[in-house]
């Protein structure tokens, strides 16, 4: 660790879960009459969404309601018109915005992609790198003339941004003509808030900056008919250094297992032939109930309901224990790829980073995956150019994901993000030096993907069709167990089965194939 690491690593103020938390800033809407009145409730009592009290975690027992209900004025108040939502973002913000869409269906409302023919128009968006706010902001600001051609239309921003200090006065301040600002807790308002956004003049405002509650039973409309995005718990507790999630989703809160089978055996019920378990750090799962069941016990458990491929996303390596491995070693409908976030090969920077644990650690359950499955394709996430990240620290993550041999993985340049402990850091990496780091592990990244992928060339494998490939509508596409994209030439029919594919050439992230009648030995 060098000067300025030790320096930083000393400034960290470690998170205490524990800590009181003050409810206070319940920000409820803004309704004032005319804009001066409305600047001087701005100034002095409006009170913005508070990242300190977002890191705060206080509560033991989380809230579970099972009572949603469409507001009876509400009920059917969306015939006739139509919403749009945009979303950005990882898969529980996907899978959020099918909640949303759920909720507008049973008001009566009908989805559109037509900014043109939108009622209402949904910004669902995510806080995790400033390019990410960036592309929410340059969509405000193409949304400006629809808002003044059509001053009924509804424009709402949602998401993890919403839950921003700083986002929220920027929109109060420079994009006035927004209707409505809602986080992450409060997607079970939605129908009072597009009331009171409908009724009331000035910008309505629903932002809490709370630990969070469970609803169970809102509706979701899904955006498929073959795979489903299942929530096993929410929010993250890890608070690794750079990271903006635990300020934008609350607490770790794991739904009951009583709550997740049922849903998982009425999607099998209904033809879903694979489940994607969500959650920040899933392998926390079951920590925070008082029941000494975790996500092998789950997983354990899913193994006997009917439905083809189960998976999960995304574990964290501190809590990955034996029990989850050897029941993904049971095989069945447990699949062998495994995605694990390593984030930095080094130790000092893994500890910077508030990972809490090493890169030896981490090579250690590496090799306890491989023992018990020894064909498991690993993926990753990678940051690059965190702050004083040394050239040699650098060349341990490239070794690192060398000597995984990972197949794939997600790489990002850090970027600061407001409020964090990363961001205070002062950082002697140039933008320059960041940006050949990030293609140097990507040329890496990509010789790995494509040699994993050589090694299918004249293999047959399983895939689970999932309709027209991006480019081709006669060609189809689906992925393998091991999470490989294939490409190939099958009739219609096979949309939605898992049908056996020779594979005729591979490519650096997808392989080329022909479906074939029936399978003597598949990969
Ligand atoms: N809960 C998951 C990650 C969610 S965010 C986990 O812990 O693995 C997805 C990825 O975005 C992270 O794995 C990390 O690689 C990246 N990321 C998060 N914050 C970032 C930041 N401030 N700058 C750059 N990348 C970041
Ligand atoms: Fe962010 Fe993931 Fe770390 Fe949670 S575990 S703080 S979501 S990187
Ligand atoms: Fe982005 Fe929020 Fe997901 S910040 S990555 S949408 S949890």
């Amino acid at each position: 660790m060098n000067e300025q690491q030790r320096k930083d690593m000393s400034q960290i103020r470690q998170v205490n879960p524990e800590e009181a938390t003050s409810d206070k800033n319940n920000l409820n809407r803004l309704k004032e009459k005319s804009s001066e009145d409305f600047m001087k409730y701005f100034e002095t009592t409006y009170q913005p969404p508070n990242m300190r009290d977002a890191q705060r975690r206080k509560k033991k027992e989380t809230d579970v309601h099972y009572d949603f209900t469409i507001p009876e004025d509400m009920d059917q108040s969306g015939k006739g018109k139509k919403y749009m939502i945009r979303t950005y973002g990882c898969q529980m913000n996907e899978h959020d915005t099918e909640v949303m869409a759920g909720i507008f269906e049973e008001m009566g409302y009908e989805s559109t992609s037509d900014t043109k023919e939108a009622d209402i128009i949904l910004l669902n968006t995510c806080a995790i790198r400033e390019n990410a706010e960036n592309k929410v902001f340059g969509e405000i600001g193409h949304l400006k003339p629809l808002k003044m051609e059509n001053p009924n239309l509804i424009i709402g921003v949602c998401g993890c941004m919403s839950q921003e200090e700083s986002v929220v006065n920027r929109i109060l301040k420079k994009h006035p003509f927004i209707d409505l600002i809602f986080g992450t807790h409060n997607i079970h308002r939605l129908p009072q808030l597009v009331k009171e956004a409908m009724f009331g003049k000035e910008m309505v405002i629903d932002v809490w900056s709370k630990e969070g509650d469970i609803i169970e039973n809102l509706p979701r409309s899904r955006k498929g008919k073959i795979k489903a995005w299942v929530n096993i718990m929410y929010g993250c507790d890890k608070f690794c250094t750079y990271c903006i999630v635990p300020y934008t989703r609350g607490k770790e809160r794991s739904r009951l297992p009583a709550d997740i089978i049922q849903e998982v055996r009425h999607l099998a019920a209904q033809g879903y032939k694979e489940v994607t378990l969500l959650g920040q750090n899933v392998n926390a799962y079951g920590k925070d109930l008082d029941l000494e069941y975790g996500l092998g016990d789950l997983m354990d458990e899913l193994r006997s309901i009917d439905i083809p491929r189960v998976r999960f996303t995304t574990s964290h390596p501190r809590d990955f224990d034996d029990r989850l491995i050897e029941v993904l070693s049971k095989g069945g409908n447990m699949l062998d790829h495994i995605h694990l976030p390593v984030q930095s090969g080094n130790t000092d920077v893994l500890k910077i980073m508030g990972r809490k644990y090493s890169r030896e650690e981490y090579l250690e359950l590496v090799k306890r995956i491989r023992k018990s499955m020894p064909d498991a394709t690993l993926t990753t996430d990678i940051i690059v150019g965190f702050p004083n990240e040394t050239e040699e620290q650098f060349q341990d993550t490239l070794s690192l994901v060398e000597e995984v041999g990972f197949e794939a993985a997600y790489t990002f340049i850090y970027s600061p993000r407001e409020n964090t402990p990363a961001a205070k850091m002062k950082d002697n990496v140039s933008m320059e030096e960041k940006k050949d780091r990030l293609q140097r592990l990507n040329k890496l990244v990509n010789e790995q993907s494509a040699e994993a992928m050589k090694q299918y060339e004249g293999e047959i494998v399983h895939v689970l069709v999932e309709g027209e490939s991006k480019n081709n509508e006669e060609v189809l596409a689906g992925y393998t167990k091991r999470n490989k994209l294939v490409n190939f030439r099958a009739p219609r029919s096979s949309i939605g089965q898992i049908v056996p594919v020779k594979i005729t050439k591979a490519k650096t992230w997808s392989l080329d194939g022909e479906m074939v009648e029936a399978s003597v030995e598949v990969k």
